[in-house]
């Protein structure tokens, strides 16, 4: 088991922080955007809807979200990594998205008795979180009564799968060569240790199931290399 707390956590983010949104670029060839469109044309936020990016990084779905939510609704970008956030809030300005609630914030210490949302996403954040199931059940908490969740992230495939090997490879001869040339190695080498101990969909579907969630649904995308998961509760 990989050592998760928040604070190694919020450095291996903190430390990304600099070439965060080009290696996103880079190494997905621009198709983390597609994956991203992807999951908010599943999860229809509406106009007058508040909404919350949980793990939001450098904004990508907030902006998505504030697209769709506003005028009438309200939508919250939420990370731990100031540094992050801090980029998100630049680009925020200069797109003239000055509506959007920005907080820095583990989302463990959220509480949710004094704010539920209709919807929450979250993309790459829940296999970077301490504990999975944990925060499936906070974001449960978070959302209102018949409200949605959704979540991108990396899809743990089987075993010696044409994916898995794939994604193996990819990490190993692209991935990490071309971050280490940036001092990052230890970073990105990272990303391979974290798919290995997320959840597969099939236990994502029944960890979800038990929190309570009554609608469930896991789809793969990409060859499987990445998941869309979908709860409503
Ligand atoms: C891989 S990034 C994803 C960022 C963004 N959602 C995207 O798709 O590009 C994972 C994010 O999760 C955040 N994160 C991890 N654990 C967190 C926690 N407990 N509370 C808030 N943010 C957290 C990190 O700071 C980081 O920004």
């Amino acid at each position: 088991m990989i050592y998760k707390n928040s604070k190694y956590i919020n450095n291996i983010f903190d430390n990304v922080s600099y070439k965060y949104d080009f290696f996103n670029n880079l190494f997905s060839l621009g198709l983390h955007f597609l994956w991203k469109r992807k999951l908010i044309s599943l999860l229809k936020p509406k106009n007058g809807e508040e909404w919350a990016d949980l793990c939001c990084g450098t904004g990508d779905m907030t902006f998505l979200l504030n697209k769709l939510v506003t005028p009438r609704g309200k939508v919250f970008g939420i990370d731990i990594s100031e540094k992050l956030l801090k980029i998100a809030q630049k680009k925020s300005n200069n797109l003239g998205d000055t509506n959007i609630y920005w907080k820095k914030k583990d989302i463990f210490d959220l509480d949710a008795k004094s704010r539920k949302f209709d919807g929450i996403c979250m993309s790459f954040g829940l296999r970077n979180l301490k504990n999975v199931e944990d925060g499936i059940q906070k974001v449960f908490l978070l959302l209102k009564d018949n409200g949605r969740a959704g979540f991108l992230d990396f899809n743990h495939s089987k075993e010696n799968s044409l994916s898995s090997i794939f994604q193996k490879l990819y990490l190993r001869f692209i991935v990490v060569p071309i971050s280490s040339l940036f001092n990052l190695k230890e970073e990105y080498s990272y990303i391979e240790k974290s798919i290995k101990e997320f959840p597969k969909g099939t236990k994502l579907i029944y960890l979800a199931k038990q929190i309570g969630f009554r609608e469930v649904k896991y789809i793969t995308l990409f060859g499987e290399q990445m998941g869309i998961f979908l709860l409503k509760k």
